[in-house]
């Protein structure tokens, strides 16, 4: 019997409407456009406004969006995995907020925390279950609405993060396509550098953690670039290596859109030409566990079976990965 690999059959991202331009930022804080652009990349990000609008309805635009594209009645998933670092609630999930309001209730389902890395974590997790055999169809989902955990008077990391998100079908496959391969890492160290420091079991919610503005995103900028330029460039160079992949086999570097400067360092120690770089930081900022399959949706179009693709990523935690993934289907 040949080998089950799990293939994505099919993805779509969500944005929501609402942009904020490097313009409007300057209204709020001491910044720039020309700073914003040279230092990340960065023109403009979504944001999810409104009254009790979590990230789960960016997980729901998506993955409604995905089953129609695919034909796929919600009756027939068997899982769905939500990668997520702004989860609607601390309990439930968010994915089985998402289950329910796509008709999928009933099914296995669970939240997935790996900051910036999380959707690549969460694609290797679902994969696992598609190759064991156990499951058929398993929908993964990276969500944030990071606007929610962004403090607008800090000019540090308000100009960095923006809302959005998108879903894959993961469906078995014996030709050969799907994710094919994983390096998958994470050290404590990183909490110093990267955190929410209030709102979790440590330091819960009081009127001290809101004066002290500690429900938002805390960032030492330069550490947290070393360290990511150096870990998302060396996963994506051994994943590379393991499958005897070199650059001019490589048809799209998909990266993590944390800063444009990252992005092309990674590029760079792959060997691979910026035109096969997937890049839309400029549209939508850093999007957390979003930013990967918004990449994917966007490039649908020009992806072909076969494509041998380069998944990469590097968040909190710290956590980092790629994926070397076999594109599994011709544009339709
Ligand atoms: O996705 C999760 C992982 N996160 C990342 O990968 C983010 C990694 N880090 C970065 O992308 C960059 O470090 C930042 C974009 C966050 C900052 O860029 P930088 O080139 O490292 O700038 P910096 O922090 O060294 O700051 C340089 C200067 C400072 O002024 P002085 O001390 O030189 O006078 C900052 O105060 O720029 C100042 N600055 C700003 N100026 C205008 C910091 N933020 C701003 C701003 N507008 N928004």
């Amino acid at each position: 019997m040949s080998k089950i690999t799990a293939a994505i059959t099919g993805v779509q991202g969500y944005v929501p409407d609402y942009v904020l331009t490097n313009k409007e930022l300057e209204t709020l804080v001491d910044t720039n456009d020309e700073w914003i652009t040279t230092r990340t990349g960065i023109k403009e990000r979504r944001i999810l406004k409104g009254e009790d609008q979590g990230t789960s309805v960016i997980g729901i635009n998506a993955a409604k969006g995905l089953l129609e594209k695919t034909g796929t009645d919600p009756k027939e998933l068997d899982a769905i995995i939500c990668a997520t670092t702004t989860p609607d609630m601390a309990f439930p999930a968010t994915a089985n907020i998402i289950g329910k309001a796509i008709g999928a209730e009933g099914i296995f389902g669970f939240d997935l925390q790996a900051a910036c890395s999380g959707f690549l974590y969460a694609l290797q997790t679902g994969a696992k279950y598609i190759e064991s055999g156990m499951y058929k169809k398993v929908l993964v989902i990276g969500a944030d609405k990071m606007s929610s955990i962004i403090n607008y008077e800090d000019r540090t990391t308000c100009i960095i993060f923006g809302d959005g998100g998108g879903a894959v079908l993961l469906e078995p496959d014996t030709e050969g396509h799907g994710i094919i391969d994983a390096v998958l890492g994470s050290d404590g160290v990183g909490e110093d550098f990267l955190h929410m420091k209030a709102g979790g079991s440590r330091r819960p919610a009081t009127h001290d953690t809101i004066d002290n503005k500690e429900h938002y995103v805390y960032q030492e900028g330069k550490t947290v670039f070393k360290f990511a330029v150096t870990n998302m460039a060396e996963a994506a160079a051994e994943v590379m290596e393991r499958n005897e992949l070199k650059g001019e086999d490589i048809a799209w570097l998909v990266p993590h859109q944390a800063n444009l400067r990252i992005i092309d360092a990674t590029a760079n120690r792959m060997n691979v030409g910026s035109e096969k770089v997937m890049v839309n930081i400029q549209k939508y900022g850093n999007t957390t566990s979003g930013t990967i399959p918004l990449c994917l949706w966007e490039w649908e179009p020009q992806l072909k079976k076969g494509d041998n693709l380069i998944l990469a990523a590097f968040g909190g935690g710290f956590t980092w990965g790629a994926l070397y993934v076999k594109w599994a289907y011709d544009p339709k």
